[in-house]
C-alpha cells in the first residue's frame, strides 16, 4: 500500500531545511510540508517551556493538514520537546534529530569521546549527552554551544576568514579534551551548512556526525516499517512560515540547496 500523505517538518526558522534536503534526497517520492517559525526565531536562546509551548503550536498546524509523520527537525525544540509531542500525538510517528545523531556519534566514536557542538538550549538541555549515554553509558560527551554559528549560516558566510576564526574559537578548545574527541556531532541545523570550514578546523581525524543525513536515514527505516511509504511519484513541497517568507525564501536557498520561489511560501498563523 502506498500512502501519498505528507511527511510535516518543523523547526524555529529555515536552518531544518537542511534536514529536508536530506529527506528529499533519500525519499524523492515523498510529499512534504515544511514550517518555520519564522516570527518567534531564535529558539536556541529561549527557556524549555516557551520552546515546548512554540514546539505544540507548529505539530498541532501540521497535524491539521493531514501529514503522516512529523519530523522535529530543530535540534532545540526536540531537546527540549520530543517526549511530550511523542505522548500527545500518538500513533502518529513523531521523530526528532537529537536520537537518530546519537547513535551516528557513538557509532563513530568507539571509546570516544564525543564532542557536541549546538545552541545554548540544547547544551543546557543535556539532550545529547543523555541520547548518547543510554546507547554507551560510560562514553564521555564534551559540549559547547556555538551561538554565533547560526547568524554566519544565515548570512551564507561559511567560507573565508569570519567563518573560519567563529568555527577555531569553538573547536580548538572542545577539541583539546583529552583524550582528544573522536566524534563531533553538529547539533544545530545551521551547522551543516558550515561542514565544510568545521571539517577543516577538526581536522580529519575527527568524524563529523551531520544530524540531517542520519536523521534521514531513520525516517525511511521508520515509515517502510510502519507501512507508510509513498510508492506513487510525489516529491512536492509545500513551505510554511510564520513570517517573513521573503527572508524565508531567500535564507532558505542556503539550507535547502536549490531555490525556493517567494511566492510559494505561505504564511501561517500559530
Ligand atoms: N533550529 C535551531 C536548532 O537546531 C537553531 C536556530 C535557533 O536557535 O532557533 O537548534
Amino acid at each position: 500500500m502506498s500512502d501519498p500523505r505528507p511527511i510535516g517538518i518543523f523547526d524555529s526558522g529555515m536552518g531544518g531545511l537542511t534536514v529536508m534536503r536530506a529527506l528529499r534526497d533519500r525519499l524523492p517520492n515523498e510529499n512534504f510540508i515544511y514550517l518555520g517559525d519564522t516570527a518567534r526565531l531564535p529558539y536556541g536562546t529561549k527557556s524549555g517551556d516557551t520552546v515546548t509551548r512554540y514546539a505544540v503550536q507548529a505539530a498541532r498546524a501540521l497535524i491539521a493538514r493531514d501529514i503522516k509523520m512529523l519530523v522535529v527537525a530543530c535540534n532545540t525544540a526536540a531537546s527540549v520537546a520530543l517526549p511530550i509531542l511523542q505522548t500527545a500525538l500518538e500513533p502518529l510517528p513523531v521523530i526528532g534529530v537529537i536520537a537518530p545523531g546519537a547513535a551516528a556519534a557513538v557509532a563513530a566514536a568507539k571509546e570516544g569521546p564525543i564532542a557536541v557542538i549546538a545552541t545554548e538550549g540544547t547544551v543546557k538541555g543535556g539532550a545529547y549527552v543523555r541520547a548518547i549515554q543510554a546507547l554507551s553509558p560510560r562514553m564521555p560527551v564534551v559540549q559547547q554551544a556555538a551561538p554565533l554559528l547560526v547568524p554566519l549560516a544565515e548570512e551564507g558566510l561559511v567560507r573565508g576568514e569570519i567563518a573560519r576564526l567563529a568555527v577555531e574559537r569553538y573547536l580548538k578548545p572542545l577539541l583539546a579534551t583529552l583524550p582528544r574527541p573522536r566524534a563531533l556531532v553538529l547539533g544545530c541545523t545551521h551547522f551543516p551548512a558550515l561542514k565544510e570550514m568545521i571539517a577543516s578546523v577538526a581536522g580529519p581525524d575527527v568524524t563529523l556526525v551531520d544530524s540531517a543525513q542520519t536523521t534521514a536515514l531513520s525516517v525511511a527505516r521508520m515509515l517502510a516499517e510502519q507501512g507508510l511509504l509513498n510508492d506513487a511519484p510525489g516529491g512536492s513541497a509545500l513551505f510554511l512560515a510564520t513570517d517573513a517568507p521573503d527572508r524565508f525564501a531567500n535564507v532558505g536557498e542556503i539550507f535547502l540547496g536549490s531555490p525556493i520561489d517567494p511566492g510559494s511560501v505561505e504564511v501561517v498563523d500559530l
